[in-house]
């Protein structure tokens, strides 16, 4: 059978390209229960990101700007880099998880601000961190196509996003930077279902344009089994859309954050066998197409997963409560690749 990262090796041997499979971890959990959570994580992925911790405000000591404890992410990279495992950056410019001194501050004061830590944060992962979520979500949530109204857009304007890439390619000019963003991973979808990916492609297609040194586009991924309208699941078609139009830019394209809900599914509807084929044909579109370069699993494990306490109780992940895979999930997920 084998695991993930195995059929990863070979699909990358195959693409003449390697191809991630990574999981979102916590140092927490590792902490909780090293062996089942290590032994899943060090057996079936090639790359890891850190959940929360990596994030500005979780890097802060009691708020203050300038006294970072790098600590609980250190352990984890270094954990990840002595498995042979790739660490992943995310993310360094996200309106939700900015320190709350960003809306008391001037524009230059919180232009110096958010430069100076993205300066220190890819500074001290220098050469062990080789690609960043720079900007998170600066794509309004309604799927517009405008820009989110946060404290970046109102003190510094549209082009933060730019800056942002420019200060982080300063400091390590061989970084995959990334734009990383959710509800734009279907392109060409009826009902207005694409207007975040049309909004998405504009955006990086003007950086890319104006020369911003962006490389990669993050598709977050977080898919409702059970969803209707705006947020029913896009068809592995459509998402293969979008990585070849983001591909034509020039970009490598991952799915950065992939979880699928399944509460609320009809009776008689199996929740893995509605994981299966998202995990499975989503991922199997993805990797007809030379830009794509990788999944990450939003976690792995259903005992520790976002979506019980942002959104209610769930199994979204393709290993149970019990570090167990489920069987058709993961089957599918091996066979994609
Ligand atoms: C979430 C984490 O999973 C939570 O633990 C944390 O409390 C809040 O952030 N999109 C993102 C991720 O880009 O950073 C978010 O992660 C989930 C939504």
């Amino acid at each position: 059978e084998g695991s993930l990262r195995e059929a990863a090796a070979r699909c990358g041997n195959a693409r003449k390209k390697k191809v991630h499979v990574g999981a979102a971890i916590m140092p927490d959990y590792l902490n909780q229960h090293y062996d089942p959570y290590s032994a899943v994580l060090n057996r079936e992925f090639n790359s890891v990101v850190i959940e929360h911790h990596m994030k500005w405000k979780p890097l802060l000591v009691g708020g203050d700007e300038g006294v970072y404890d790098f600590r609980p992410c250190d352990k984890i990279v270094d954990w990840a880099i002595d498995k042979g495992m790739e660490v992943k950056g995310h993310t360094l410019c996200w309106h939700v998880t900015t320190p709350d001194f960003a809306e008391d501050m001037s524009a230059s004061r919180l232009r110096e601000a958010l430069y100076r830590h993205i300066r220190t944060t890819m500074g001290h992962f220098y050469g062990r961190v080789s690609s960043w979520d720079v900007v998170n979500e600066a794509l309004c949530q309604d799927c517009s196509g405008r820009m989110e109204d946060n404290v970046f857009l109102r003190k510094l304007g549209p082009g933060y996003v730019d800056d942002c890439f420019r200060v982080a390619h300063q400091i390590d000019p061989n970084a995959k930077l990334i734009y990383n963003d959710n509800k734009g991973e279907g392109a060409g979808l009826p009902g207005g279902r694409s207007r975040k990916a049309d909004a998405m492609y504009d955006m990086l297609k003007g950086m890319k344009e104006r020369g911003v040194p962006v490389h990669g586009a993050g598709l977050q991924g977080h898919f409702t089994a059970a969803g209707t309208g705006m947020r029913r699941t896009p068809t592995p078609h459509s998402v293969q859309r979008q990585v070849r139009r983001l591909g034509e830019l020039g970009l490598s394209v991952n799915i950065s954050e992939m979880d699928v809900r399944v509460a609320g599914l009809p009776d008689g509807v199996d929740g893995e066998t509605a994981q299966a084929a998202i995990y499975g044909d989503i991922l199997e579109a993805c990797l007809t197409e030379e830009a794509f370069d990788g999944l990450t699993l939003w976690g792995f494990t259903d005992l520790h997963s976002w979506v019980h306490n942002f959104y209610e109780p769930d199994s979204p992940l393709p290993w149970d409560q019990e570090f167990q895979p489920k069987r058709p999930v993961v089957g599918a997920m091996r066979e994609a690749l």
